[in-house]
């Protein structure tokens, strides 16, 4: 049965039907759509469209659908096109006269719009947990790391020195901006479309504002073609989801570095690396590169909805339903990454002695050296020219750099020990710098920054739960979980 017998003859052909269900995918969204429904039918209620029976009638058959869906006794028919659909036609088959008013005043461009809402608010309240969880790992080592230091990196050349703490949580606030943006993303989307109809609205008297309420959603829509063809939340969804995988992306490639026999930084736990079908003394980084190249799915996920979107009329077009397997998919893997990922980092064995004699070469303290000039008044563009002229006839006459620095009568004792293993990383002293003083800071402001942004999440949460919809709140949440050493 279609949802438009009346108006087309015969049955759909069977490739359209091949083209266009897309039953096999969006029935994830059936708990929203099961949501979404009851909040239709009691704004119907409130509206005197439906009589308090047909109201509890529909209620009945919408959580008698609920229960099979969610026990797996739901049977999908050949003939549902979607989640709408089939979930229409069963609640019609519990409650065959009141399961036809189900629909009254409410079109699927409609409804598909404010359950792809309920979906991606759930989803990405829910990943924002999971980053939480893998900053609070980044923070759980950076802790542990205490002074050990490693070379920073320019150009993928020995820089400077910096503590390990340091480089561990540049990364913990690349991911606390994903968080500031997929919750950002959350409160933009917060806008229920409701009651927009087909795309015009309804000459019955609806109440979205009603309805977008009993729905936890801050604000019903203002015009009801942008609410039907509005897609502005998938594509930065997509967006925010593609730069989370950017970043995962680099920290799974700085694992591939560090666990290299070549680099030597650390050593991966056995239940994060993965062995060879073929050489038997292999391990590798298997979970760091799937990290890199899922990213390169996430853009093009973000790259192919934009494509979508850019030449659509007003206002609902089929095009749209190319909005949802891209958005699950992203966020599907990104979570498998995500939790992985966190594994890896929270587990490997670091390696500190080979860490701090690769930042020990004594040239990469040389801007040390330049620096003490300075505050003996020399400028710094003169400063910069003698020291480099060290450094060069060091590697020229193949002489040690600090032989050189003690000679030189601007530098002497004072300069050489600036060289010391060691010494370099401690003088990192300015805010936010790579130094024991900074980082420890840093540290500090980590642990509240993740304190503020628990709080944020489970005021989201909350108003999830406070919605009188059941199976709205996420199952897992970040409210549940603390900092370690909390
Ligand atoms: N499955 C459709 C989608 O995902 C639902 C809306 C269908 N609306 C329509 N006018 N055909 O977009």
């Amino acid at each position: 049965m279609t949802l438009w017998q009346g108006r087309l003859e015969g049955g759909m052909a069977e490739e359209v039907a091949a083209l266009s269900v897309s039953v096999s995918f969006d029935r994830c969204l059936a708990v929203d759509d099961i949501a979404g429904s009851k909040a239709h039918v009691r704004g119907l209620a409130k509206s005197g469209i439906l009589a308090e029976e047909e109201l509890s009638v529909l209620l009945d058959a919408l959580d008698r659908v609920g229960e099979e869906l969610s026990s797996g006794t739901f049977v999908f028919e050949p003939t549902d096109e979607d989640v709408h659909t089939a979930v229409e036609r069963r609640v019609t088959e519990l409650a065959p006269d009141v399961g036809a008013k189900l629909h009254t005043g409410r079109s699927r461009n409609d409804q598909v719009a404010t359950d792809l809402r309920l979906w991606t608010r759930r989803s990405l309240l829910e990943l924002v947990g999971e980053v939480v969880r893998f900053q609070e790992v980044l923070l759980r080592r950076a802790t542990e790391a205490g002074e050990v230091y490693l070379p920073g990196y320019t150009h993928l050349q020995r820089a400077q020195p910096v503590l390990l703490a340091h480089h561990l949580l540049a990364h913990g606030w690349a991911l606390a901006r994903d968080v500031d943006r997929l919750v950002a993303t959350v409160e933009r989307l917060d806008v229920s479309p409701l009651g927009a109809g087909a795309l015009a609205g309804s000459s019955l008297p609806l109440d979205p504002d009603f309805v977008a309420e009993q729905l936890g959603f801050s604000a019903r829509f203002e015009n009801s073609l942008d609410a039907v063809s509005d897609r502005d939340f998938v594509a930065e969804a997509l967006f925010d989801l593609a730069l989370l995988g950017v970043h995962l992306s680099r920290m799974g490639e700085e694992i591939v570095l560090w666990s290299s026999q070549e680099w030597g930084f650390c050593t991966l736990d056995d239940a994060y690396a993965t062995g060879s079908s073929m050489l038997p003394q292999k391990k590798n980084p298997d979970v760091a590169e799937l990290a890199r190249g899922k990213s390169g799915r996430l853009i093009g996920h973000l790259a192919g909805m934009l494509a979508t979107l850019k030449g659509l009329p007003l206002a609902y077009n089929r095009d749209l339903q190319e909005d949802k397997e891209p958005l699950f998919d992203a966020l599907n893997q990104i979570r498998s990454v995500v939790r992985a990922l966190a594994g890896v980092y929270g587990t490997a064995e670091w390696h500190p002695t080979r860490m701090q004699a690769s930042a020990d070469e004594s040239t990469s303290a040389a801007i040390d050296l330049a620096e003490l000039l300075v505050t003996r008044g020399m400028p710094f563009r003169r400063a910069h020219a003698l020291v480099a002229g060290l450094v060069r006839e060091s590697a020229a006459r193949r002489v040690p750099l600090v032989e050189l620095v003690q000679a030189h009568p601007d530098l002497g004792d004072v300069g050489a020990k600036l060289l010391e293993p060691g010494v370099a990383v401690t003088r990192r002293t300015t805010p936010g710098g790579a130094g024991p003083l900074p980082v420890g800071e840093q540290i500090e402001r980590f642990f509240r920054r993740l304190d503020v942004d628990r709080s944020r999440l489970a005021i989201h949460v909350q108003t999830l739960r406070a919605a009188p919809v059941p199976d709205a709140a996420p199952a897992s949440t970040l409210a549940e979980s603390r900092a370690p050493g909390d």
